[in-house]
């Protein structure tokens, strides 16, 4: 098996660093709008064979060093009972947005297995199917930013409705972030059981608190999954727009902090210390550019780059990305030795 990323995430340092990209299983490949375009997303999701199929194409087009299960990390909250739908152009959109401890009581502890068994069954596919070529990483949301969305019922801008709510009722938002936690426990679970090799907990909206307000309401519940599953797999802690959380950041027992492109990496290897892997964190806007600049920017990175690192993005790879700016970043990793 090629297993750079498993030791990258056990701390060591390998002579070719592994890279996989966020959103690898998505819309810039034809492949994937091919198989996209008879199926709605949360279709794709529930299909195990279709999830599965998408799931291994990055694997096959670009040569990535890990999959990532094709899913979404709100799948836990539809089956916790709010009701979700994907529009086009808008994204994930909840009818009923849960926004007081009274709405919290609409919420229900759903039966995992039952509900989310289809993610498993698309684990277990990909692991068959790719007898150990590269492991699998299974993923979920942060309560913080699972919440984001269930409270805003969708993307938002102002997180008025979440950040308000956090202001007049902290310990009702914490209710809800507890309970989220508690699916997400047994969701990740299921992944770990089902196969999968490590785990990423995203945290798209931890940047909009200050470290002291990210200790006091996001830390809690985040750390109650990281408690729930230590020592079973490697665990990927990435958040977005966290520069000044990176400290705090050392505080969860992950083995792989992730960030975004705004700090460079030698400075997050400065500011954490030698305890943890690093993942990241070239801009996802630069595989807009010439294949030289990509070439460039992916050499400085792995070059610049001290100690365990998992060579990725910052973020997802946008939609609008050439396939074959996508492979040339993969490729320039591939021959670039440390
Ligand atoms: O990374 C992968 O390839 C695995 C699959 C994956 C998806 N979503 C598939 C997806 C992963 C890891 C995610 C995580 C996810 N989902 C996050 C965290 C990462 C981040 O981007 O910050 C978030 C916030 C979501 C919620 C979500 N799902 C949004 C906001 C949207 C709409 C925005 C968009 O990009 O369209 C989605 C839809 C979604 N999830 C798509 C994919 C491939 C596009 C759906 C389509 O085919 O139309």
């Amino acid at each position: 098996m090629n297993d750079l990323f498993l030791r990258a995430c056990r701390g060591e340092t390998t002579t070719r660093k592994p890279v996989w990209i966020m959103r690898q299983a998505g819309r810039y490949l034809p492949e994937y709008r091919r198989v996209r375009s008879g199926h709605t997303f949360l279709e794709m999701c529930k299909t195990p064979e279709l999830a599965a199929e998408v799931t291994l194409q990055p694997v096959d087009i670009l040569g990535v060093d890990a999959a990532i299960q094709f899913a979404d990390i709100l799948l836990p909250l539809e089956a916790m009972g709010a009701e979700l739908r994907f529009e086009e152009g808008r994204g994930p959109v909840f009818a009923q947005p849960i926004r007081s401890t009274d709405d919290i009581a609409r919420l229900r502890r759903p039966d995992v297995d039952q509900q989310l068994g289809y993610v498993f069954e698309a684990v277990r596919q990909v692991r068959q199917a790719l007898t150990d070529r590269v492991p699998v990483i299974g993923f979920g949301g942060t309560p913080w930013t699972l919440a984001a969305y269930l409270v805003e019922g969708g993307t938002s801008k102002s997180h008025g409705h979440l950040l308000g709510w956090s202001w007049s009722d902290p310990d009702g938002l914490r209710t809800l972030l507890e309970s989220i936690a508690e699916v997400s426990i047994e969701y990740l679970a299921g992944q770990i059981e089902a196969g999968a090799q490590a785990i990423q907990l995203f945290d798209s909206w931890g940047g909009l608190l200050s470290a002291a307000r990210w200790r006091e309401l996001s830390l809690p519940s985040l750390q109650r999954i990281v408690d729930a599953l230590q020592g079973r797999v490697p665990l990927i802690y990435y958040v977005n727009g966290g520069p000044h959380l990176i400290e705090a950041m050392t505080e969860l027992q992950v083995q792989v902090l992730s960030v975004d492109w705004r700090v460079p990496l030698p400075e997050v290897r400065q500011r954490v210390g030698s305890r943890f892997c690093l993942q990241g964190n070239l801009d996802p806007t630069l595989l807009l550019g010439s294949t030289d600049v990509i070439r460039k920017q992916a050499e400085a990175l792995v070059r610049s780059t001290p100690g365990p690192h998992i060579v990725n993005l910052g973020h997802g790879i946008l939609p609008m990305t050439p396939v074959e700016h996508a492979k040339a970043f993969v490729d320039t990793v591939h021959a670039t030795s440390t």
